[in-house]
C-alpha cells in the first residue's frame, strides 16, 4: 500500500507544441541527411581527406631525398608518385607529365609558409603546411592539361603560383 502512495497521480510528461515537434522531426531528418552525405562522399564517391602523411623538417627537406629530386617516380603498373615542393612563389616542378590511365600519388610539402594545392578537374585539394607532407591520389583516364594552383594566400605573388599536370595520350611511359 505504501508503494502506491509514492506514485503521483499525474506523471509529468514532455510537452511540445505541434509546430515545435515538426521542427524536432525536421532537425532529425537533417542529421540523417548530413550523415548520409558524408557516407556517400567517403565510400561511394571516393572523397579523400588529405592526411598528415609524414613529418619533415622544412629547413632541410629540399636537400633530402626524395624531395631533393622533385618530380615523377614510375612505380610500374601505371602507378606514379609525384613529389612537389611549394615555396613563395612557385611549385617545383612546374610541369609534370604522366600517361593516360595512370594512378598518381601526390606528395606535397612546403619549405616556407602555408600554401594550397588544388588540381583542376580532380578531387585533389590540399592545404600545404611547412613540416608536413600532404598526400592524395587521383586517377587520370582522360588526356589533357590539369593546372594546379596555390589557393591559400601566401604573399604578394600568390596569384603567380601555379603549375601544370599534362596527361599524355597513348598510355605507356
Ligand atoms: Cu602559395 Cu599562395
Amino acid at each position: 500500500m505504501s508503494d502506491q502512495q509514492l506514485i503521483p497521480e499525474e506523471v509529468p510528461s514532455f510537452h511540445a507544441d505541434n509546430y515545435e515537434k515538426k521542427w524536432i522531426a525536421f532537425s532529425m531528418v537533417l542529421l540523417v541527411a548530413f550523415a548520409a552525405t558524408v557516407a556517400i562522399a567517403g565510400f561511394a564517391l571516393g572523397f579523400q581527406i588529405p592526411g598528415d602523411e609524414s613529418r619533415v623538417d622544412p629547413r632541410t627537406v629540399a636537400e633530402t631525398l626524395p624531395w631533393s629530386e622533385p618530380g615523377v617516380r614510375d612505380l610500374g603498373g601505371g602507378e606514379y608518385d609525384v613529389y612537389i615542393i611549394s615555396q613563395q612563389y612557385l611549385f617545383t616542378p612546374r610541369e609534370i607529365r604522366v600517361p593516360a590511365g595512370s594512378t598518381v600519388n601526390f606528395y606535397v610539402t612546403s619549405i616556407d609558409v602555408q600554401h594550397g594545392f588544388k588540381l583542376q578537374d580532380t578531387n585533389i585539394n590540399m592545404q600545404i603546411v611547412p613540416g608536413q607532407v600532404s598526400k592524395l591520389t587521383a586517377e587520370f583516364d582522360d588526356p589533357g592539361e590539369y593546372p594546379y594552383i596555390c589557393h591559400e594566400y601566401c604573399g604578394i605573388a600568390h596569384a603567380a603560383m601555379f603549375g601544370s599536370l599534362i596527361v599524355e595520350a597513348g598510355g605507356g611511359s
